[in-house]
């Protein structure tokens, strides 16, 4: 099976290019590459034990390729498939991440587009974010259904006391070892299913622990213009039904590239925000002009939004633990929280003292948390990944140390609380399935009506804000492989009402 990609073959040694290692992979002027941390200096490591593994070549073969598809797989049955006039289709789902969509940018006018497949579709008033609300994280609750805790994947960056080694997000040789991520994406239980997947960049590793990797998979490239992306999608829409994949998944970085490096309110987000939505018209429109609205699901989801950080109040740490307590730090995880595990020799009881006692002081800045103390609703305790002591600045505060100051700072920036206002993510969806939600909703007696749906003036459906990790369990019954799924954190019989 030939890759179906438009692309050329990745570049393994582009990853190590210093220009992009110092602008942060994922997300540009990103969220640590801009802080010199007083305590994240060892990675590196594993790379050349890594690029052998890419010069034997066999690595990028089984990337691009994926697992043959066996033959047993539901596709050979025949059955539930559906024609555009001219071509069988299964059930087919797009699931695309617009990374850094905040939830009420799409009331700025500026969307036209996303607000239209909307009003023919569905649209929630926001979709909650995991804690942290960071790219990672959340790229990977929206793929498994679980929160951190259970996913592993609990900052950007943070230490594992278990193999006692760090996780970069945006060093390659360090995130795409599976034994990093938990939990089964949809296109592992999609592939057990004997579905075709495909993957676009979407955040998260090429293969899990169990082996499995999409059927396509086209690895993370910066700056690749948004028609390359549409036409990779459709391209995999065009191919012959035994090729096609059923899942496709997709990633776009630039909106939260923008939000980082100028800030929400700015004029570079309200442009980019009309780049992204002009890419989902385009998406729609190709669909359309296939005859596949009625066929194909298509879902628009970000990670988390975004909040102005270009004046903060800055909370040094120096202040609140001292010289001596800042190098008894030994492992600081991610930003702007801040994940503490101190040294051996350190009286970790004396700075938590210290710690509390300034978040006592000052309620609105800051709070610190152990794992026993750490909000219910977070779901970010129960793994020894999460560091010991964290720090959660409130919006409005950033924490440094006298030395660092808020040289290099962006001017927009995520990962606070998960139930603030900015931080609150977006969902759109269009297809068949949403036909179907509105018929149910329109048919459900009056009182179940409006309490948790609205139909607003132009006759666009908004639901209530919900989880993202229910997105798993979605995408699991529009496929129809809901018996395959792996268990998860999304509520159970949430979609059920409605599908
Ligand atoms: C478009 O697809 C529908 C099924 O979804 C089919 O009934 C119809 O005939 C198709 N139209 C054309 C022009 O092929
Ligand atoms: C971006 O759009 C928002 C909402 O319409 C507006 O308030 C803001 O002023 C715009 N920014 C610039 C720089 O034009
Ligand atoms: C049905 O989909 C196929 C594959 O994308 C496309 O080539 C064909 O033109 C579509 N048929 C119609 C009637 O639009
Ligand atoms: C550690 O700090 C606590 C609280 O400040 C103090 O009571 C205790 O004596 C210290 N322990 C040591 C070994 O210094
Ligand atoms: C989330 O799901 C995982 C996997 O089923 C489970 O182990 C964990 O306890 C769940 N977490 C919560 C808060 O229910
Ligand atoms: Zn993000």
């Amino acid at each position: 099976m030939s890759s179906g990609g438009i692309y050329p073959k990745p570049k393994p040694f582009s990853y190590h290019d210093n220009a992009e290692e110092e602008e942060g992979l994922l997300s540009g002027t990103s969220e640590h590459s801009e802080r010199q941390p007083w305590s994240r200096k060892k990675v590196v490591g594993v790379a050349a034990f890594f690029i052998l593994l890419l010069i034997s070549g066999a690595f990028i073969r089984t990337l691009l390729r994926g697992p043959i598809v066996h033959p047993n797989s539901m596709w050979y049955t025949g059955s539930d498939t559906q024609t555009n006039g001219t071509h069988e289709f299964k059930r087919t789902v797009v699931i695309v991440s617009i990374d850094g969509l905040r939830a009420d940018y799409l009331d700025r006018g500026l969307t036209p587009h996303l607000l239209s497949i909307s009003k023919n579709g569905l649209r929630a008033k926001s979709m909650r974010p995991i804690f942290p609300t960071l790219t990672f994280p959340n790229h990977w609750a929206l793929m498994t259904g679980l929160y951190a805790e259970s996913h592993g994947i609990v900052a950007n960056n943070f230490w594992d006391p278990a193999s006692k080694t760090e996780f970069w997000y945006n060093r390659i040789e360090s995130c795409w070892k599976s034994e990093w991520w938990f939990g089964e994406p949809m296109w592992e239980t999609a592939g057990k299913a004997g579905l075709i997947t495909a993957n676009l960049m979407w955040p998260g590793p090429p293969k899990t622990t169990s082996g499995a990797s999409s059927t396509y998979f086209v690895p993370w490239e910066d700056h690749v213009p948004l028609k390359n992306k549409h036409d990779q999608i459709m391209k995999w829409i065009d191919l012959p039904l035994r090729e096609r994949p059923q899942l496709i998944m997709a990633y776009e970085p630039s909106l939260d590239q923008a939000g980082h490096k100028t800030g929400p309110m700015s004029a570079l987000v309200n442009k980019t925000l009309g780049a992204v939505d002009a890419f989902a018209k385009d998406l729609q429109e190709s669909l359309k002009s296939r005859n596949l609205t009625d066929i194909v699901d298509i879902v628009f989801v970000s990670d988390h939004g975004m909040t102005d950080t270009s004046d903060p109040e800055l909370i040094y740490m120096d202040d609140i633990i001292g010289e001596d307590g800042l190098k008894a730090i030994e492992h600081e995880d991610g930003w702007p929280a801040m994940g503490l595990r101190f040294l051996p020799t350190a009286n970790v009881t004396h700075y938590l003292n210290l710690l509390l006692k300034a978040s006592d002081e000052n309620p609105e800045k800051f709070d610190v948390y152990t794992h026993d103390t750490m909000p219910e609703r977070y779901h970010f305790s129960h793994h020894e990944r999460i560091a010991p002591i964290y720090i959660i600045p409130k919006i409005g505060y950033v924490l440094t140390t006298k030395a660092e100051g808020n040289v290099g700072m962006s001017k927009g920036n995520h990962g606070y609380d998960n139930e603030a206002t900015p931080m609150q993510a977006m969902f759109i969806a269009h297809g068949p399935f949403t036909t179907d939600v509105k018929a149910s909703v329109k048919g459900q007696q009056k009182d179940k009506l409006n309490t948790n749906w609205h139909s607003t003036s132009n006759d666009a459906f908004i639901m209530d804000r919900f989880q993202n990790v229910e997105i798993y369990n979605l995408i699991m019954k529009l496929l129809g492989i809901e018996a395959y799924a792996a268990n998860n954190n999304g509520t159970v019989g949430f979609w059920d009402k409605y599908l």
